[in-house]
This record gives C-alpha cells, sequence and structure tokens, in this order.
C-alpha cells in the first residue's frame, strides 16, 4: 500500500493548478530548457536513451518552488534530445524505505529492461542531527520495461548494510557494466567529515559487494560528495561529483558547492581510481549543480546539470519563487576527451532552433552596437577573435563580460539578483558561444574549455548589446525558436 493517500494527490493537483496560473502569466519562464512544470526541480536523475526515446528524469516537488517537501521524480521524453514531452511523475515516496523523499539515482539500460537506481531518503522522527544519526540512505532498485511503469522495486543495500566509518549521508548510486560486471558508486560523507566514493560490485544487479574506496589512498576534498559519476574515453577515466566544503582558491570555487571532475586511470583488476589531474569544476558560473551523464545509442557523452544550486542564499536568489517554479536544467552538453583534458560542447541538435542569422566581420576600434544583435533569446557566436587590448560585452539589462588581462569575467548588475561576479584565468580568449534564454546565459570558451551557466532575471525590453574595444571579430547572430512551438 502506498504511504501517498488519495486525499495527497488530490491537495497537489489542487497546489499545482494554482502555480500554473501564476507561471502562464510569467516572462521569465524559458524558452528551450527544461523546467519543472509547476514547484522545484533539482538534480537530473536517471538520463538515457532507451529504444530510440530518451529519458530526462528530475529531482522534482511539484506543489512547492521552495523545494524541500518529500522529492518525486518528474518524468520529461525526447526523440531529438531538443523537444521534450512531459510525463506523470515516475517516482514517488509511497514506501516506508524512502519516505522523506526519492532522492537522486541513475538509470542503466541492460537489454530490453531499464534498470534504475536511487536513494530512499528517510528521516525518523525525534531529535536527530541528521547527519551522524536519525537518517536513513537506502539503495532502491527498480525494472522498467518502458521507462513509464514499475515492475519491480526492491531495496537492494539497506542503510545498515554501509560500511562503518561513514555518517548517514551515503546517497546517489550511479550503476554502470565493465568486464562483465556491474558496478556502482555512492557519495558519502565519512565520520570524519571526508568526501568519499564507495564502490560496490554485483554479479545480478540485486547482491551488491563493497570493494571499499573507490580511491585506494585517502583522497579527499570538502566533507561530502554528493551525485557520483564515473566513464572511460579510451585509457582516460573521468570521474564527475559534486563536493560540498570547499575552500575558495583564487578564482576557482566560488560557488556554495563545487560539481567537477578529475580525471585519471581506472585499474579494473583492483577497482581503484588513480587520479591523474587536480579537481577541475565543469562550470564557472553561478548555477550549475549535481550533472549526470550518459551515452546516447549514437555513442556519445551527453552531460545535463542542474541549472542551480541549493543555499545560495543569502547571496543570491531566483524572483521566480514567487511566480510559482524554481530552477531548471542547463542545456545538454556533449562530452570530449582531447589530449587527456575534458570539453564540454553544446549539443548540435540545438542548431535547429537557429532562425534570423545576422553576421558581421567587426573591425572594433571603441564602441559598437547595433539593434540586429539585441534579443531575449538567441545565440551569439563570436570567431576569429584578435583584440589588441581588453574587450567587453554589455548584454540584456546589466549583464558584462569582460576580457581584460587574460581573465575573463562574467559580472551582474540587479538583473543577477545578487549574483555579482565570476572569474576564469584564460590565457588566450579565441572564440565564444553564447547561449542567452529569458532568464538564463550559458556562455562556451574556446570550443568547451570552459563553461559559465547563470540565472539572470532582467526586465523586459532590457536587451541590450554593446560591444567594446579594439581588434577583430566575427559576429554571428541567430535568433532561437522555443521549443513549445
Ligand atoms: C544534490 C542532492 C543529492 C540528493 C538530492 C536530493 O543536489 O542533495 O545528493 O540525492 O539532491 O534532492
Amino acid at each position: 500500500m502506498s504511504l501517498l493517500s488519495q486525499e495527497y494527490w488530490k491537495e497537489l493537483a489542487v497546489k499545482q493548478q494554482e502555480l500554473k496560473e501564476k507561471i502562464s502569466a510569467d516572462d521569465w519562464r524559458l524558452t528551450y530548457h527544461l523546467m519543472p512544470e509547476t514547484g522545484w526541480m533539482n538534480d537530473p536523475n536517471g538520463v538515457c536513451q532507451f529504444k530510440g526515446v530518451y529519458h530526462f528524469y528530475h529531482q522534482y516537488v511539484p506543489g512547492n518552488a521552495l523545494g524541500g517537501e518529500p522529492p518525486h521524480w518528474g518524468h520529461k521524453t525526447s526523440t531529438d534530445l531538443v523537444h521534450f514531452k512531459e510525463e506523470e511523475i515516475f517516482l514517488s515516496p509511497e514506501h516506508d524505505y524512502e519516505r522523506n523523499g526519492v532522492y537522486s539515482g541513475s538509470a542503466f539500460v541492460k537489454e530490453d529492461e531499464l534498470h534504475f537506481f536511487y536513494t530512499g531518503n528517510v528521516k525518523k522522527i525525534g531529535d536527530y542531527d541528521y547527519t551522524y544519526s536519525g537518517r536513513e540512505q537506502n539503495t532502491v532498485h527498480v525494472i522498467s520495461k518502458d521507462g513509464f511503469t514499475i515492475d519491480y522495486q526492491e531495496v537492494v543495500i539497506p542503510h545498515a548494510a554501509y560500511p562503518e566509518g561513514f555518517t548517514d549521508h551515503i546517497r546517489d548510486p550511479k550503476v554502470f557494466e565493465k568486464n562483465g560486471r556491474y558496478y556502482m558508486i555512492l557519495g558519502g560523507r565519512t565520520r570524519d567529515n571526508e568526501g568519499k566514493i564507495l564502490l560496490y560490485r554485483s554479479q545480478d544487479l540485486t547482491n551488491w559487494t563493497y570493494c571499499g574506496n573507490l580511491f585506494g589512498d585517502d583522497h579527499s576534498l570538502g566533507y561530502m560528495w554528493e551525485c557520483p559519476d564515473l566513464f572511460e574515453c579510451g585509457e582516460t577515466a573521468v570521474l564527475i561529483f559534486s563536493p560540498q566544503g570547499l575552500q575558495a582558491k583564487e578564482l576557482e570555487y566560488h560557488n556554495v558547492y563545487q560539481a567537477g571532475y578529475i580525471v585519471g586511470e581506472m585499474d579494473w583488476n583492483k577497482e581503484k581510481f588513480s587520479p591523474k589531474s587536480a579537481f577541475i569544476e565543469l562550470d564557472r558560473g553561478f548555477d550549475f549543480y549535481a550533472p549526470q551523464t550518459f551515452e546516447d545509442e549514437s555513442g556519445r557523452r551527453i552531460l545535463w546539470g542542474w541549472m542551480g544550486i541549493g543555499d545560495t542564499k543569502p547571496e543570491y536568489t531566483n524572483p521566480t519563487i514567487t511566480k510559482g517554479w524554481q530552477h531548471a536544467a542547463t542545456m545538454p552538453r556533449e562530452l570530449i576527451v582531447e589530449a587527456g583534458k575534458l570539453k564540454q560542447l553544446p549539443l548540435s541538435e540545438y542548431e535547429s532552433l537557429r532562425q534570423e542569422k545576422v553576421n558581421f566581420d567587426l573591425t572594433l576600434d571603441g564602441e559598437f552596437s547595433t539593434s540586429a544583435l539585441q534579443g531575449e533569446v538567441y545565440e551569439l557566436l563570436i570567431e576569429d577573435i584578435q583584440l589588441e587590448d581588453g574587450f567587453s560585452m554589455l548584454l540584456r539589462q546589466d549583464t558584462r563580460i569582460t576580457y581584460h588581462e587574460q581573465v575573463f569575467t562574467l559580472t551582474h548588475g540587479p538583473s543577477g539578483y545578487g549574483r555579482k561576479q565570476r572569474s576564469i584565468a584564460l590565457p588566450s580568449l579565441k572564440k565564444l558561444q553564447l547561449f542567452m534564454d529569458t532568464s538564463s546565459i550559458e556562455i562556451f570558451l574556446n570550443d568547451g574549455e570552459y563553461v559559465m551557466t547563470s540565472r539572470v532575471f532582467p526586465d523586459k525590453g532590457k536587451e541590450k548589446v554593446i560591444l567594446k574595444g579594439y581588434g577583430k571579430l566575427k559576429v554571428t547572430k541567430w535568433s532561437l525558436k522555443p521549443i513549445t512551438e
């Protein structure tokens, strides 16, 4: 029997209806990004392609734009990765082992079945701190033959079976197959407040054996690691995770929590990961966390991030809360590994949204502005950049991009709602690809060397584009059509 009564679903439908009315009057609804239909969205979950269809599940609190209440898994599907259909909620906190939330997890495609693994979050009633005691995070396995209905659902690693030395925070399973064995990685926080990745192995996806810490040595960074993901590209292994508790270091790690990767090698005999790089942030803007990747049927490695982070207050916030919704997913990105380095590219499918095109071969001699470059929802490509000195660009209402003395900076004014400045040390600026939506900006630098993602909430009609600098550049702008047409 489900813990969620008919009354619960009726009340939720009423709340959603109220939220939909506010949402319909909101100019900041995005036009080509995935958003919660109502309420709150966080991590992408279970992203996959199954029998030709792309599935995007996500952490979802449909009745409350502030989140907080036990999350469900929302669900959207697509056949082209651009246009998505809103589906019924896939998972809900219906059982005792997940009573406080169907937390994050992944999908694993095996022949004719989809296997999902997620964390069932439980908070015992009482006087607990919920870090060192009072919480259970069970690993749950779901089998589905179509991605819409559940054929089997069981706890495969109950909280009590996790190894000694950890706090109650162990979650976000990601499952994959290697050399005929199944592996699962989970993020955790030790009792000494170190972030770790737990590795499990299985022959049947049901019985899981703990193989230790994914890093043989004591590699640690911050107090908790969320949402681990691991994939290989030839000999190179890329380990993605979202650590909490990092100290800002020069221009890096300025957000409340980070999301990034370490490039390394996997020794599958020893079942250990050897890092070959430092921890590198995947995105240097204000709104990016808990990314998840999958390999599509054509063999591409695709990543979606949560275009948001928890706990950003008091530094910054999202005014859409009063409009009935909060947060979105980033555009999907293609990941490639080149000479041991990870690059992130906008998916080529998004070129299908391009409409009117304008382009200029510009010789900048001070300030340049033309109404042809203005807009609200558009892609801007700046190539063949040969600057004599610094360069700056004012966008929308008060967002500024500057490149000066080998530092690339994104600065928001009041329309950033508290977001101020993030910078990257960049020896040379060769190419800039910018995706603007009604309330978001995604900047790809030098063919995916860096990405910066940010929410921004300009007033309607404030659509400036002013370039300043000295030198030559080629500018192309396309307006982008909405995916809801
Ligand atoms: C990351 C996270 C995950 C957890 C989920 C709960 O944003 O905290 O670790 O499973 O969100 O919504």
